[in-house]
């Protein structure tokens, strides 16, 4: 009796610990754009169609179990059944019935969600990177004055109610780093693959003003569960706003401040001689112009970094990432260059500056 009590209350216990969070922002059954809800409007329906057959099938069984169970002197062997042809035909033309139903509308679906984006859309480059999200706004609207698309990492910026087309790419330039990855926003979209070599498309829209967090859905190397993202949907006017930001050239900090030190600490070769910051970022406005990590010209506008791993507003956690990055993100491409604490205070001060 014990035993058993014991196994009741484990399972309670397992079903509390699994049951789904209340908060959690990952739930592509709360969708939250019109891409979304297609694909939850042909969810429903077939959990539920599931949900009647698995009733029906097991329920038959256990009737069956129940009723033609062996019983205290029943010696005799029951009947013995060998085929019914009219059943066995039933039950396989109903459940063929069901199915070509569901397909019906799964290959409506998937032709809907692959058409052309209305001629509104907006686009977006998003190319996965080991690991983080790198997103490039190819619309001509959408250019600096240096004539490049605006670019940002880890927060993909859209206005509510216009549907964005991304085009989504897997960072591949030969350097080894050539792995696919997969772009998902349950609340938004499906999810799509970031193949080296291919450009895929996806569509997504959000109804409402919010932070839709995302992840890379493909094991892609060491920090695959460290690669996320978030998608901020603003009202189309907070986000005309946010584009003007994103346009203008990163802010010159004022002279004799912290942040300026680090600006020259950035832009020029290390002075221990181990390398520089602008091998691989850009800052727009200034001589920065590396492009194999993320574009930081307003890096302090974003809410995270690294794979969205860390807030922009922590200096400690900036601090934590220059002194060892892969140390807090394993399998960080970004090196250590054994920066002394005086130069992260400065270069975090700078960054910080990047609003
Ligand atoms: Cu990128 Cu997993």
């Amino acid at each position: 009796m014990r035993k058993k009590l014991r196994l009741v209350l484990g399972l309670v216990a397992l079903a509390l610990l699994v049951a789904c969070a209340p908060n959690a922002t990952q739930d592509s059954l709360k969708p939250q754009g019109p891409y979304a809800d297609k694909i939850h409007e042909l969810f429903i329906p077939v959990v539920w169609i599931a949900a009647i057959v698995f009733v029906i099938v097991e329920g038959g069984i256990v009737l069956i179990l129940l009723k033609y169970r062996h019983r205290k002197g029943q010696e005799r062997m029951p009947a013995q059944t060998h085929g019914n042809t009219r059943l066995e035909i039933g039950w396989t033309i109903l459940p063929s019935l069901v199915l070509a139903v569901l397909a019906v509308f799964t290959v409506q679906g998937i032709w809907d969600l692959a058409s052309d984006p209305p001629a509104n859309a907006m686009n977006v480059t998003v190319t996965g990177q080991q690991f983080w999200w790198k997103f490039e706004y190819t619309d001509a609207d959408m250019q600096t004055a240096a004539g490049e698309p605006l670019t940002t990492a880890n927060d993909l910026v859209i206005p509510t109610g216009r549907t964005v087309y991304l085009s989504v790419e897997s960072h591949s330039n030969g350097s080894g780093f050539e792995v696919i990855h997969s772009f998902w926003v349950p609340e938004l979209a499906g999810k799509q693959d970031a193949v080296p070599g291919r450009t895929n498309h996806i569509l997504l829209e959000a109804d409402h003003p919010g932070t839709y967090t995302g992840q890379c859905a493909e094991l892609c190397g060491l920090s695959h569960a460290n690669m996320r993202f978030q998608v901020i949907a603003l009202a189309p006017a907070d986000y005309d706003a946010w584009v003007d930001g994103q346009l203008g050239d990163a802010v010159t900090p004022g002279p004799g401040t912290q942040a300026e030190a680090g600006m020259n600490l950035f832009l020029n070769p290390l002075p221990n001689g181990n390398g520089s910051c602008v091998a691989c970022h850009s800052i727009q406005g200034t001589s920065a112009a590396g492009v194999g990590g993320p574009d930081l010209t307003h890096f302090a506008s974003r809410d995270c970094f690294a794979g969205c791993l860390f807030d922009t507003s922590d200096p400690e956690a900036i601090a934590e990432w220059l002194r060892d990055p892969a140390a807090v993100k394993p399998g960080a491409v970004m090196p250590n260059y054994h920066l002394s604490d005086g130069e992260i205070e400065q270069i975090v001060a700078y960054l910080q500056s990047l609003e």
